[in-house]
């Protein structure tokens, strides 16, 4: 969006320049991670797109093909020689990796009575295992350059909990809590990562929570977002703006994007 400084000057929209850096997403193929993906290569950036879903992730890489990459990975099972096997070959490709985004993650709705171990065990999985896994391999200086951002997905659940998502508030404060140990191990090469802690963005995860709760996700979910609930858009600047230089002293942080929804809560 272009409008009138103070001095009328012409003004633009805060703008990222990404050209020549390449950035990894994981959870590329759906949701806010497709927005950042997209966000990304608009800003020039080479991505690496990652997720299960090949056929969502071409429909991602069609929209950019000159920039996106993409990879399918199961970050349930995925171990070492899985990330040395989609990484390789795009920084042989493209040099070293200048960031990572781990938004890979799953939702069952499920009370304490009716709780499925399985189920909430992937949920902690995906959310938790999984990142720690991808952050284990691609902060390695092989991979990524001195200075590299990473961003990863915790959730505002996971400062007040959620009727029905045990699992999912645990696995989500695990991960701004892992965040902050991270960020003072890898500060020794200029590494950063923070966490995202978005409040009720509409995606297909969302969609689908609300589909399987049977009334457990409240009917009055609206009216607890003083701002409405979101979309993917209101996620991704934050997730640019962490992954670029102006950020290059903020590390081991959260940030809740929210709507105003953990307002007054605590
Ligand atoms: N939407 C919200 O209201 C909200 C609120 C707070 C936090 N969050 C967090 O934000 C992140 C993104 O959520 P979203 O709403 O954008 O969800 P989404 O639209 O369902 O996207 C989730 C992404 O994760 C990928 N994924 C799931 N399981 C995977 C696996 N085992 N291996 C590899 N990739 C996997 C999915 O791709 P495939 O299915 O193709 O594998 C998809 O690309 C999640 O961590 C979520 O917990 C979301």
């Amino acid at each position: 969006m272009i409008f009138k400084g103070i001095r009328g000057e012409t003004v633009q929209d805060i703008n990222f320049c990404f050209q020549n850096r390449n950035y990894v997403v994981v959870g590329a193929s759906s949701g806010i991670g497709k927005q950042i993906t997209l966000d990304l290569a608009e800003s020039g950036a080479n991505v690496l797109a990652i997720a299960r879903n090949n056929e969502r992730l071409d429909d991602v890489r069609l929209l950019y093909p000159d920039k996106i990459t993409t990879a399918v990975i199961n970050v349930l099972c995925a171990r070492d020689n899985d990330w040395r096997g989609v990484l390789d070959p795009f920084v042989t490709k493209y040099g070293k990796i200048n960031g990572g985004i781990y938004t890979a993650g799953i939702s069952k709705i499920a009370s304490l009575k009716m709780l499925d171990e399985e189920d909430a065990r992937d949920v902690v999985e995906t959310s938790f295992w999984g990142m720690l896994f991808f952050l284990k391999f691609i902060t390695r200086k092989k991979y990524s350059c001195v200075g590299s951002s990473f961003v990863v997905f915790s959730s505002a659940a996971s400062y007040i909990g959620q009727k029905g998502g045990i699992a999912y508030a645990a696995a989500k404060a695990a991960v701004s809590n892992a965040v902050k140990s991270i960020a003072s191990e890898i500060a020794a090469n200029k590494q950063r990562i923070n966490s995202i802690s978005p409040g009720w963005v509409k995606t297909n995860m969302t969609e689908l929570a609300e589909q399987e709760s049977g009334g457990i996700v409240s009917s009055d979910l609206e009216s607890a977002y003083p701002l409405g609930l979101g979309v993917p858009k209101n996620i991704s600047g934050m997730a640019l703006f962490l992954m670029s230089d102006a950020a290059s002293w903020i590390t081991g942080s959260d940030v809740v994007i929210d709507g105003g929804f953990l307002v007054g809560r605590f």
